[in-house]
């Protein structure tokens, strides 16, 4: 078994994060999200990773380096144009060779233990089933993990029969047919090869995984599908960023290896090396992150602060900071993305008025 692992594409959804950054690499709860899902993939037991990059490969490459650093051993698979995840798969194929594979979305996080997926995948492959009744058993070619939503039109959506196998999936539909969105994790043998080199386009001009699958079912394998359990987010925009971002620090425990000055430090809360929190107040969850200064300060639940930032005279709640900003005397920050070095600052300039130099893209929401 390998994993694929997509951490190419455009990112629209995050500008603008993404003009500069690989979204996969925005830090939740300070670590970047990418890593979740790698680290998830080595306790799975995988060892061989195809990393799918694009315009940002070299900061992927330079943030997860030859794997080993997670206990893997990491291909890079070059995409030049973000031309949809079938893509992926059908640019990867030297490296996956006739092996079944994990192919996980870099941009997401599951809450589950992957390696209970992948066991039974492997666990239905060696039963062998029927596709349908009187037919001659067939291994299952594909696995995929379904979550319940309250907006099936913003996901593919599939359809399942009575023993719970795929029959149909479609992408986005006005119509849901039921209310089981396909989560960013799918599990394939070698058969998906011929179905994304067999389907055209769709119209926003990308070889989709959903036509790959739905290629599959019409014909005639199996397609399994597993209910997720716990939590899954595509984090591929801002409000379920901070929400990914939340469900991880609730997971925190208390660890101060920095320095902690006449401040008060509530429930869990880390303050990494080299941070200094003074005169402060931080209520948990939270993290400063190492290298940060916060002083005269409010640090809300479920913030988390990047390393190097610093924080002066100012409110931070629900907010992820990814590290070296500043922010100063800027009254109350709350459910923002701050990416690197960005700096928010009250000047005492006359007229008094809100100046600001924003990038193409951004979002400035005043109080
Ligand atoms: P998406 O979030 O579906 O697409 P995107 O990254 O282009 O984002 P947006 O819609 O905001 O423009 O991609 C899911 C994951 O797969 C993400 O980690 C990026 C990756 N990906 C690729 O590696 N190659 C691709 O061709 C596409 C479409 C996505």
């Amino acid at each position: 078994m390998k994993a694929l692992v997509l951490s190419g594409g455009a990112g629209t959804r995050l500008r603008p994060i993404t003009h500069t950054r690989a979204k996969q690499l925005v830090p939740v709860a300070n670590k970047p999200i990418l890593f979740y899902g790698l680290e998830a993939i080595a306790s799975a037991g995988i060892r061989e990773v195809g990393i799918v990059v694009g315009e940002t490969a070299a900061e992927v490459e330079a943030a997860v380096g030859d794997g080993s650093a997670f206990g893997l051993e990491v291909t890079y698979v070059q995409q030049d144009v973000p031309l949809g995840l079938a893509h992926a798969v059908l640019i990867a194929r030297d490296f996956l060779g006739g092996d079944e594979f994990v192919m996980y979305l870099g941009d997401n996080l599951l809450q589950q233990d992957l390696s209970e997926l992948v066991r039974r995948f492997e666990a239905e492959r060696a039963k062998a089933v029927s596709p349908r009744l009187g037919e001659d058993p067939v291994v299952p070619a594909a696995q995929i993990l379904l979550a319940h939503v309250d907006d099936p039109q913003r996901f593919g959506v599939a359809e399942l029969d009575a023993a719970g196998r795929v029959v149909r999936l479609v992408e986005k539909p006005e119509v849901p047919p039921s209310d089981l969105a396909l989560a960013g994790i799918y599990l394939f043998d070698h058969r998906i090869h011929e179905a994304v080199s067999s389907i055209k386009p769709s119209a926003r001009g990308e070889l989709e995984i959903t036509d790959a699958i739905q290629w599959l079912v019409d014909a005639g394998q199996v397609v399994l599908a597993e209910i997720l359990q716990g939590w899954w987010i595509d984090t591929g925009k801002l409000t379920p960023l901070l929400e990914a971002n939340r469900l991880l620090l609730e997971g925190i425990e208390r660890r101060i290896e920095g320095q902690v000055e006449d401040s008060e430090l509530e429930g869990r809360v880390i303050v990494e090396e080299g941070a200094r929190v003074v005169r402060s107040h931080v209520r948990g969850p939270a993290i400063i992150g190492a290298g940060s200064e916060v002083a005269d300060s409010f640090i809300g639940p479920f913030s988390a602060i990047g390393r190097g930032c610093v924080i002066r005279h100012s409110e931070v709640e629900h907010s992820v900071l990814c590290g070296t900003s500043r922010v100063i005397d800027a009254g109350r920050i709350e459910d923002s993305l701050l990416g690197y070095d960005v700096e928010v600052t009250r000047s005492a300039r006359r007229p008094r008025a809100t100046r600001l130099m924003v990038g193409d893209h951004c979002q400035v929401d005043l109080s």
